[in-house]
Order: structure tokens, then C-alpha cells, then sequence
């Protein structure tokens, strides 16, 4: 089975009544003009490539299904807020994502939709799975920068930088670190504050891990090995019980951009 991932780049500017057309959908189409609102919607469709195309679905049907069907519906509602003065919070979000996956059920043959995820900017995403539960799910990125030595006391010299390698530098060595810590929220409970889950997240991690020496200021990297794996399960030990019951889904640590891992409890 293949999972094929579309992401539809988009704009709406609520101070225009409508959107200019756009001839570039590498960047953004409909196309927005001077302060707009851009969006990536990425549409994850699951099933076999066919035999006569090599394809799960044509991109380009994945491209008009969403501007024709989901586009629409995002500028109506939010233009509607914005004459109305109100908020676009999470609840309005997840109700469009909802809205979305009806306008495309069943619009790609034998390719089931299985996840819809819209970045609200290039490090806060929103999706919903759309496969055997309705979650929605909020995940955002943060940085730290962090000392770490990798090795293990039982292990002599060479077999640790053999297995180990630059990372067994004696005296250490750093990594300007990513993590993206995503929760879920059932149907009816979307509403949440951002700045309450990123001060959770900053007070409960960051600044437990944030310009230290792993192995030595932080005392789980006394017993194990401070790599992105271990890394990973300590956000999630440091973070799980700060939020409600079962609300944390996945942690996933980035030690450079080719190495990460995530971590789901
Ligand atoms: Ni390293």
C-alpha cells in the first residue's frame, strides 16, 4: 500500500472580496494579493498505484478537487469571520477540515483519504485523521540548542567511536535541535490557547534542555545515551502528565535535518 502526499498551496485574503485566480501553484493558487492569509493543505491519500499510470491518484485531480471543492469553502468562512469580527479559532479550523474530507470523500476512486493537515505557517500544523477516528491533532516545532557525547562506559575507546563516531567526541560537541510535540483533541474539545501549550511546552522541556550539557545538567542523560531516540522519550516522560489524560500523541526530535525520530508513548 502506498501513501501519496499532496500539498496544495492556497491564499485567501479576507480584505478582498474575492481571490485573484493565480497562475502558480508552486507558490500559492488562488494566487493572493498584497496581505493574504497562505495556507498548505496537505492531502495524504492511501491505496495501490495503478497499473497503467504508476499513480494512486493523478495529482493534478488531487489540485482541482481541493481548489474547486475546499478553497470555496475556506474563503467563504473565513471572509465570514472577518465581517463579522470574529476570531478563526481551533474549533473553526477543524470544522473546515471536516468540511473538507466531505467535499472529498469518495472523489479518488480506490485511494482512501487518510490524513488532511494544514500548515498555519512553516511550524504549526493542524490535521485530522481521516481513516478510523476523527482526531484532530496540533503539532508544533520548537528549537533548543544542547551539548551531548555519545557513549558507553562498558564499551572501550575504539568500540565507542566505532559505534559512536563523531559523537564520542571526548569533550562534546553540539546540535542546534528541533521538536515538534503534537497533542489531540477528540470532536468537540478543539478549542485550545496556543500560548498555553507552548508555555507548557518551553517551562515543561525546552528549558529543562535548552543551552545545556545533556550528559552532565540533565540528569536521565547520567544513565542513557542523550541521542534523538532518548531524546524523544524524555519529552514525552517530561511532558505526558502536563497535559489532560492521553492528550499527548507524538514527540518527534530532529538532531540535524537528515537525523530524527519520533516518539508516540
Ligand atoms: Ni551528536
Amino acid at each position: 500500500m502506498h501513501k501519496l502526499v499532496r500539498e496544495v498551496r492556497f491564499s485567501i485574503n479576507p480584505f478582498l472580496g474575492e481571490d485573484a485566480v493565480g497562475a502558480n501553484s508552486f507558490c500559492s493558487k488562488p494566487s493572493g494579493e498584497g496581505l493574504g492569509i497562505y495556507f498548505e493543505l496537505s492531502v495524504v491519500l492511501a491505496g495501490e498505484a495503478e497499473k497503467e499510470t504508476g499513480f494512486v491518484v493523478n495529482v493534478v485531480d488531487i489540485d482541482k478537487c481541493v481548489r474547486e471543492s475546499v478553497v470555496p469553502v475556506f474563503g467563504e468562512r473565513i471572509r465570514g469571520c472577518y465581517r463579522e469580527g470574529k476570531h478563526v479559532g481551533f474549533g473553526v479550523i477543524a470544522e473546515l477540515l471536516r468540511v473538507s474530507k466531505e467535499k472529498l470523500a469518495g472523489k479518488f476512486g480506490r485511494a482512501a483519504l487518510s490524513e488532511l493537515s494544514l500548515k498555519l505557517n512553516p511550524y504549526r500544523k493542524v490535521s485530522l485523521g481521516c481513516e478510523d477516528n476523527e482526531m484532530i491533532y496540533f503539532s508544533e516545532k520548537f528549537e533548543f540548542a544542547a551539548m551531548h557525547k555519545l557513549w558507553n562506559e562498558d564499551f572501550s575507546e575504539e568500540r565507542n567511536f566505532e559505534v559512536f563516531g563523531k559523537c564520542a567526541n571526548l569533550s562534546g560537541h553540539g546540535h542546534n535541535y528541533v521538536v515538534e510535540v503534537t497533542v489531540k483533541k477528540g470532536e468537540g474539545q478543539e478549542e485550545f490557547c496556543i500560548s498555553d501549550f507552548e508555555r507548557v511546552v518551553d517551562e515543561g522541556f525546552v528549558q529543562v534542555v535548552d543551552h545545556k550539557n545533556l550528559n552532565v545538567d540533565v540528569e536521565r542523560f547520567s544513565e542513557v545515551n542523550p541521542t534523538v531516540e532518548n531524546i524523544a522519550v524524555f519529552a514525552w516522560d517530561e511532558l505526558a502528565d502536563k497535559f489532560e489524560k492521553g492528550q499527548l500523541h507524538c514527540i518527534t526530535v530532529w538532531e540535524t535535518d537528515r537525523t530524527y525520530c519520533s516518539y508516540y508513548g
